[in-house]
C-alpha cells in the first residue's frame, strides 16, 4: 500500500519571502541604493580613512588585477582607461570633483578642480616636493568637461593642423582630464611649463621618479606615440591609486594599454560604411 503525503498548502511559507523581498527593494530603492555600477567614491572614503587608522594595505597578487582590470571599462572608477580606442562612457560623463587646494606648495590660482581622490593625491605630492626643495607646484589644467574639450580641439587644430592636433590633443569624450583623474602641472620657477623640456627640470625628474608613490604616473612617456597616440607629455600626470601606480612603477611599465593588455590605440578607428551600420 503506498502512503502519500497530501498536500498542504501555507500560504505564509509560500507568498511571504516575495513581499518582504519586494518590500526590501522598494527601501533600497528609495533610499537611493544604485544597483549594477560599483560606488568607487566609498569605497575609496573608506580605503582612506582604514589608512588614516594606521592600517597599511596589502600589496596585491596577480589575481587582485583581475576586479581593477574589469573597472578600467567604467568611467567613475580610478582605475578606467581612456585612450583613442576606448572614449568614456558615456561620452559626455561628469565626475565629481572638488578645487584643489593652494598653499605655499602649490599654486592652483586658476581654481582647478578634479576627483576628491586625486586632489588629495596631489596636494600631498606637492607638499612632499616642497618640502625637499624641488619648488612650489602649479596646476596648469585638470578636469576639463565634455564641452571644454571639445573647444580645446578646436582651438589646437586651427593652431597646428589637425594631424599634430590628433597627437596633442583628445576629442571630447576621449580625455583622460574629462575624468577628473588627469592634471597638467609645472614649476613655473624651472622654466619648460607644459613643454617637453619639463621632463629635463629637476622637478620634472622628481615627478618622473616620485609620482608613482601617490598613485600618480606619467601617461605619455617618451617613444610611446605608437601605443598611446599622443606625444611625450612629461606634464600629464594620471591617478591610478597606489597598488597601480606602483606595480606600474616597479615592472618598470611605460603604457596603461601594455599594463593592462590593451591593444595599442595610435588613431581613432576609421569610420567606414561597414561601421555605421
Ligand atoms: N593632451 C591629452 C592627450 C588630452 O588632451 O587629454
Ligand atoms: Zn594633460
Amino acid at each position: 500500500m503506498s502512503k502519500t503525503t497530501p498536500l498542504v498548502r501555507k500560504p505564509a511559507f509560500v507568498f511571504l519571502p516575495p513581499v518582504v523581498a519586494a518590500g526590501v527593494g522598494f527601501a533600497l530603492i528609495f533610499q537611493g541604493v544604485s544597483f549594477g555600477a560599483p560606488n568607487f567614491e566609498i569605497l575609496e572614503q573608506r580605503r582612506a580613512a582604514r589608512v588614516e587608522q594606521g592600517w597599511t594595505p596589502p600589496t596585491l597578487e596577480l589575481t587582485d588585477y583581475l576586479y581593477p582590470r574589469l573597472a578600467t571599462g567604467f568611467a567613475g572608477s580610478e582605475w578606467v582607461v581612456v585612450n583613442k580606442h576606448r572614449p568614456l562612457s558615456p561620452l559626455d560623463f561628469e565626475p565629481k570633483v572638488r578645487e584643489v587646494a593652494s598653499s605655499e606648495a602649490l599654486d592652483n590660482s586658476r581654481g582647478l578642480e578634479l576627483r576628491n581622490v586625486a586632489a588629495t593625491a596631489l596636494e600631498q605630492m606637492a607638499a612632499e616636493m616642497f618640502s625637499e626643495g624641488v619648488g612650489q607646484l602649479f596646476v596648469n589644467s585638470a578636469y576639463r568637461s565634455y564641452e571644454y574639450q571639445k573647444d580645446l580641439f578646436v582651438s589646437k587644430t586651427e593652431q597646428y593642423g589637425e594631424a599634430e592636433a590628433l597627437v596633442r590633443s583628445a576629442k571630447a569624450g576621449y580625455s583622460e582630464h574629462q575624468t577628473g583623474l588627469a592634471v597638467d602641472v609645472s614649476v613655473p620657477a624651472q622654466g619648460c611649463a607644459i613643454m617637453q623640456c619639463f621632463g629635463d627640470t629637476v622637478a620634472g625628474k622628481w615627478i618622473a621618479d616620485n609620482s608613482w608613490r601617490f598613485g600618480y604616473i606619467v601617461r605619455y612617456e617618451q617613444d610611446t606615440t605608437a601605443v598611446t597616440g599622443y606625444t611625450y607629455e612629461p606634464w600629464h600626470l594620471r591617478y591610478v591609486g597606489i597598488d597601480i601606480a606602483r606595480k606600474y612603477s616597479q615592472d618598470g611599465i611605460h603604457t596603461l594599454e601594455d599594463f593592462w593588455g590593451y591593444p595599442a590605440a595610435e588613431n581613432y578607428p576609421e569610420i567606414t560604411e561597414s561601421t555605421l551600420d
